[in-house]
Formats: C-alpha cells, structure tokens, sequence
C-alpha cells in the first residue's frame, strides 16, 4: 500500500452514491492505496465509470490528509462571520439601515460568492456546529446566504448579477428581526401566540428597512418580504405560491435547513440527514417538488462524504398512497431511487388502514412518470410495526432480508 494512506484514518465512499461532477477536497485512492484522482479533481461520469470497472465500487479517502489552507474557506469565512457580526451589531446600536449598511452587507456577499467557487464541499462542511443562541442572527445569515447561493446556481432561474441579488436578499432576509422584542427572539420556551404574531412581523420590518435605499433591486426585497410564504399557502401573509418568484422559495429551504439543523433551547440540533428526510417529507405542504428535488440532489451527495441521507431497507410512501422499501439509492436522482412496493394505505372515515399486496411490485422511480417519493418514514412505531408485518408475511426474497445487517 502506497504511503499516502497507509497509517492513516480511511474513509470508504461507494461510487453509487456519488453525483457525477463531484469533486472532494481530499485525493482518493484506491483500496491498495493506488491514486485515483487528485484534491478537487471532479469525478465525471466517464471517471467514474473507469474506476469501477478497475478498481471496483469503493474508493477512500485519509482523513489526516493535510489541507491547504490556502484553498480552505475557512479563514475567509470566519472572517465573514466577524464581518457579519459587525454589520448586525451596527444597524442594532444605530437602529437603522442606511446606505453604507448595505454597501457593507454587499461586501460580504461577495466574499461568500468569492469563496464558493470550487469550494462547494467544504462550504457546507463548514456550517456544522458553528454557532449558539446569541450569535445565531448572523451565523445564520451567512450560512443562509451560502446555502441560496448554491442553490441558485443549481435551479438556473438565475444568472450573473441576479445571484448575488438572492444570496443578498438570503442575507438579510431576517435583517427585520432586530427590532423586536428581544426577549422574544432569545426565548428558550416555544413562543405564544402574541409572541408568535410578532415573530412574523419580521419579512415585513426587513422589507421597510432595505426599500429606502435608492436603486435596491426587487429580487432582494422579494426574497425579504416573502422568504416564510409556503406551498400550501399556509405561509406568513397565506400568499399563492405559485405566483411568487423564485427566489425567496430558494430562501425558504435554505432558511429551514439551517434553523433545522442548530440546536434550539427547546430542540437539539437534527443532524443533516435528518434535516434533508423533514424536507423532503414537506414536499407539497412547505416547499414545492422541484425545488426539495434541487436541494435534496445538491446537498445529499454533498453529506456524510457522499453517502445519501437515506439507506437500502427505509421505507417510504408514494404520491399514489403506496408503501414501499428502498431497494437501491440511485446516484443520479436522490429523489427516485428503486423501490419494491408491498402495500398501500387505506383510508376509510374514521381511519388508516395498510392493505398488503399479495406479490410486491419492483419499481425504478426513474422510469415510473406516474409515482414519486413523497415521505420517508421517519416514525419509529411505525416503522418496527411495517418490519414485523413484512417478515411475518415473507413478502420480500430471504436475499433481501440478507442484505439489510440490521434487520437480523
Ligand atoms: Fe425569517
């Protein structure tokens, strides 16, 4: 084994769960150590392909492998961070966002655009545990800002200039928040209701605040004013939301991904993969398909080293009200892996009842225009219910069963 990785913490990644034109900031080898690509070298789908073919499905990484710190974001974005927290604590002491506020807010932007490039990877490993209550306004900005510019530039509605116009209005989407009560916003407890009421207020103080300055662009007080409506109009002000622009719907998932994945005085912090199933469980009440489909593809691949937020042997539930088991994630479309159906929910007035099939269909979500994934079971009763059920009815092959080490 070649010295690189010998002596060293190693990571395998399965080449299945990787999106072509990844790239990592670590080289990776090969299991006897031989290396395969380069630091940041993009996996096309060609490579990859010529690597499975030589080497198998599994590739490593070391852990210890020294990182450039030149090509490391983290000391711009801590720098960021210090930058940010300045630009917040100024417009909290003078109380008001003049238009040196938001050329200092623009710089910022550009710093995070800057850093981005190229750097995707560790940008989101950097979000992690990075912040507590009392600094969570301007973590949370930036980090929302990171993740919107990311996302942006995957859901191609925008282009150049605009992008900074997203990330800018990401950024200061919850700028309104300083001038409530900060009791309110520093609360460990859930909030009542009149507390609630004034929580909302926040798109809205945002909005009054930035519209003043001369020249400022819609897409950013858009974003701003409409970064809490959702897709079942159950949003701040219940707006369509078919009829809003894109933007703040970018926000939105952004917004959510990062508050769910921080610890709150009430909640521990979900862990990234637990953040990406909630999301993908609110398609259609929260967020529209396409948009969950972009972020869950984006950031899925992206987590724990490439592996999805889900696994082989999760359960899951159909547009169509069927019950199925993942059978194979596929690297291409996080959100139409293969799946075998065996049952389906019945619903009658007064309850849910689940029906199982006879002989359980397979099916490849990528060809099946007609289902799609709408929730992955995340309920644990539920789950060791549907699991004692299916063994009992020896409905899935004894290979199968094998297959999942922790079914046994
Ligand atoms: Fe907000």
């Amino acid at each position: 084994m070649s010295s690189d990785l010998s002596n060293k913490k190693r990571v395998e990644i399965d080449l299945d769960y990787i999106m072509p034109e990844t790239s990592f900031i670590y080289p990776l080898y090969s299991y006897d150590g031989e290396k395969l690509l380069d630091e940041r070298e993009v996996l096309t789908q060609s490579k990859i392909k010529a690597i499975r073919e030589k080497y198998g499905n599994k590739v490593y990484y070391s852990l210890s492998d020294s990182r450039d710190s030149k090509i490391l974001p983290s000391i711009v974005y801590d720098k960021t961070l210090n930058r940010s927290k300045d630009f917040f604590d100024d417009i909290i002491f003078s109380g008001k966002f003049t238009k040196d506020s938001y050329k200092k807010s623009e710089e910022i932007i550009e710093d995070i655009l800057k850093d981005l490039n190229s750097r995707e990877l560790v940008a989101i490993n950097l979000l992690k545990d990075m912040r507590n209550y009392d600094e969570y306004l301007y973590y949370h900005s930036v980090n929302v800002g990171l993740l919107s510019a990311l996302l942006a530039r995957k859901i191609r509605v925008y282009k150049g200039d605009e992008i900074k116009k997203v990330v800018l209005g990401a950024y200061l989407s919850d700028l309104g928040k300083i001038q409530i009560d900060k009791k309110i916003i520093d609360k460990p407890d859930r909030l009542s209701t009149e507390e609630n009421i004034q929580i909302r207020l926040h798109p809205q103080l945002g909005y009054n605040m930035i519209k003043i300055i001369e020249g400022i662009d819609p897409i950013i007080l858009q974003t701003v004013l409409f970064h809490h409506e959702r897709f079942d109009d159950e949003g701040y002000y219940s707006l369509p939301y078919e009829s809003l622009p894109t933007s703040p719907k970018i926000v939105a998932i952004c917004d959510t991904y990062d508050a769910l994945t921080s610890p709150k005085p009430y909640r521990q912090a979900y862990s990234s993969s637990e953040a990406l199933k909630i999301i993908l469980n609110s398609v259609d009440k929260q967020f529209d398909r396409h948009i969950v489909s972009t972020f869950i593809n984006l950031m899925g691949t992206m987590l724990n080293n490439s592996m999805s937020f889900y696994k082989k042997g999760d359960f899951c539930i159909l547009n169509t009200g069927e019950l199925a088991i993942i059978r194979d994630i596929n690297s291409m479309d996080l959100m139409s892996p293969k799946i075998i159906i065996f049952a389906k929910f019945e619903k009658s007035d007064s309850s849910t009842s689940i029906k199982f099939f006879q002989n359980p269909i397979e099916v490849d979500l990528m060809n099946d225009f007609n289902r799609k994934l709408s929730n992955i079971i995340l309920h644990k009763k539920l789950i060791d219910l549907i699991r004692d059920k299916l063994k009992e009815k020896k409905l899935l092959s004894d290979y199968f069963y094998m297959s999942l080490p922790e079914w046994q």
